[in-house]
């Protein structure tokens, strides 16, 4: 055991300064080591990485690209869980160049091919690794029968009230229950049963729209979730991802909220439709008191809306009658009050505007069509919700709105500045401290930006100015850690930094240090620690994204990769301290 540092001592490093460097960087006494990068063999025969040179099969059985949410679960309990554990990650999405070639020179469409869709699709996901602590302190890759590839073709299920849903059936499935693959993996959750939940955000880009394939109400849901696009090429030899008159239901299999089970290999990750169909960002998971699972889930997209989840009963009694927590609730939308106050208002078929009347003809169909049942409802538009977290200390709730430029934006109290470029984080308080109530307050955290001399509405120290936060993470002592997206001041890196809403300036401006500098052109993104507390991994996202890095530069590889950063303290202390 050790002494839970006071509140107003949370933060005991140095802060390091804005960063253009093409090398990671943390304070004074701390480490910093790249890990994984995308590549690294896991599975199967272990293939080598060769940048631009292994097969679909072979990446198949190494991590994927573009490293995103990620947890940490220990193999033991007690010390030795706090150096083996299992590493789960989720892959974002690919960089087509450097996945086909290994040079940042993007090969031409004409010239695509199947394998070449099935090396991208091998490459989302999500990767299971063991990693054990061996000599010297270093982390390494456990030859493990729990290492585990899951990628854009795994073969998945439905459940809850959309499962089997019309909207949801294909040729290949006509039941409506046998999904394949997940995308666009971002952020994530963890349950208190010991699975990870990953996030399906911008799936809409990955499908080919044919001319005519939509009826009026398919073009509507289509249009309000954006599909379209054939991002990646996978349309080029994949029938699955073209949208045609006989087949328009495929999308909307993606965009849901995936179960899966990190200690069980041979286990059929679950889509749970109860979670609603939005580009979510996150399903980070709260226990209330009586034991009921509330999840707290964001969607990433200009004016669109907050949402939570709360199991009908407890997980412990849900679980113990053979039902899934996850797939038996309420899912709620937030409507952000001006005078501070704040309401969960429930998509729940029949009630309020959700009626037959007005189009909604099931459960499943206000589900499928979560954000068209949102807008009914009159949920607050919001500055592209990100992250969230619950300080354990108190119960309040933190959330990331990235930015938002569109001349769309709706401005209100709590999405205030329009444009808004820089992002800010709003939090809130449960009413009477129950995570399952329908009412809340709420306050604005802090206005992200230049800082307070800018101008710009900052209501950051100047020293502590940063731009677009994402990543989002209260640790076990209250320390928040905020990790960046984009813009930078001054143009620098994407950092990450702690916040400590325990001390305030008379302003009550929260005590901020930035505690890491990621490289040229990458976003920082997915944070977790060991239980102790004493090593950290942080993802380092799309390095050279437009060019600019080599980084990590391990094995001679110039290809930049994204890889997880593992962070210790030299004295062995705690992250953080
Ligand atoms: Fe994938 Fe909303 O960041
Ligand atoms: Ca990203
Ligand atoms: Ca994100
Ligand atoms: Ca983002």
């Amino acid at each position: 055991g050790r002494a839970v540092p006071r509140a107003a001592d949370l933060l005991g490093f140095t802060p390091v300064p804005l960063s253009t460097a093409d090398e990671i960087r943390v304070p004074v006494g701390y480490t910093a080591t790249a890990f994984l990068p995308w590549g690294t063999p896991i599975t199967g025969s272990f293939p080598q990485f060769v940048p631009g040179g292994n097969t679909a099969a072979e990446q198949e059985q190494q991590v994927g690209m573009h490293h995103d949410g990620m947890h940490y679960f220990p193999l033991e309990r007690g010390p030795g869980g706090n150096e083996r554990g299992l590493l789960v990650l989720n892959h974002e999405y690919t960089d087509e160049a450097y996945l086909q070639t290994g040079t940042a020179t993007m090969p031409p469409a004409a010239d695509w091919t199947l394998e070449m869709v099935r090396r991208s699709q091998a490459a989302h996901g999500v990767s299971v690794v063991e990693i054990h602590r061996g000599e010297g302190g270093r982390w390494a890759v456990a030859r493990s029968r729990l290492n585990r590839r899951i990628t854009a073709t795994t073969p998945m299920s439905f459940a809850g009230p959309a499962a089997g849903h019309a909207l949801l059936r294909t040729t290949a499935d006509p039941d409506g229950i046998r999904p394949l693959g997940t995308v666009n993996n971002c952020s994530h959750g963890v349950t208190p049963w010991g699975t990870y939940l990953t996030c399906e955000e911008n799936f809409n880009g990955y499908f080919r729209v044919e001319p005519g394939a939509y009826s009026p109400e398919q073009a509507a849901l289509s249009s309000r979730y954006g599909v379209g696009g054939d991002r990646n090429l996978w349309a080029t030899n994949d029938e699955r991802f073209v949208v045609t008159p006989d087949e328009a239901n495929e999308p909307n299999r993606f965009g849901w909220v995936v179960e899966i089970d990190p200690f069980d290999p041979g286990s059929t990750p679950v889509k749970r439709t109860a979670l609603g169909r939005v580009k979510h960002e996150g399903a980070f998971v709260h226990v209330t008191k009586g034991g009921r699972v509330v999840v707290y889930t964001g969607d990433d997209q200009v004016n669109e809306y907050m949402y939570k989840f709360v199991s009908s009963g407890s997980w412990q009694s849900l679980r113990a009658r053979g039902r899934s927590p996850l797939d038996e609730g309420t899912l709620y939308v937030a409507r952000f009050d001006d005078d501070g106050s704040g309401h969960w208002l429930p998509l729940v078929h029949g009630q309020g505007p959700l009626t037959e009347a007005n189009g909604f003809t099931d459960q499943g169909d206000v589900l499928v069509r979560t954000r068209l049942a949102a807008s009914a409802l009159g949920a607050t538009r919001m500055d592209r919700p990100e992250w969230a977290t619950v300080d354990p200390t108190t119960g309040m709730v933190y959330l990331t709105l990235t930015n938002n430029t569109s001349s769309a934006k709706v401005e209100n109290a709590a999405n205030p500045r329009k444009p808004n470029p820089w992002g800010h984080i709003i939090r809130w308080q449960e009413a009477g401290g129950d995570h399952a109530a329908t009412t809340f307050e709420w306050d604005l955290f802090l206005l992200a930006g230049q800082g307070r001399s800018s101008g710009d509405g900052s209501t950051l120290a100047d020293e502590d100015a940063f731009g677009s936060p994402d990543g989002l993470w209260a640790d076990p002592d209250g320390r928040v850690w905020i990790q960046t997206d984009g813009t930078q001041p001054t143009g620098a890196n994407d950092q990450m930094l702690a916040a400590n809403p325990h001390r305030t300036d008379a302003a009550d401006v929260p005590e901020i240090r930035r505690f890491l500098t990621g490289v040229v052109n990458c976003e920082v993104t997915g944070v977790v620690t060991t239980p102790d507390q004493r090593t950290m991994f942080v993802n380092i996202q799309h390095p050279g994204d437009g060019g600019g890095s080599t980084w990590p530069r391990l094995d001679g590889i110039s290809t930049p990769r994204s890889a997880t950063v593992i962070v210790t303290k030299d004295d062995g202390g705690v992250i953080g301290t």
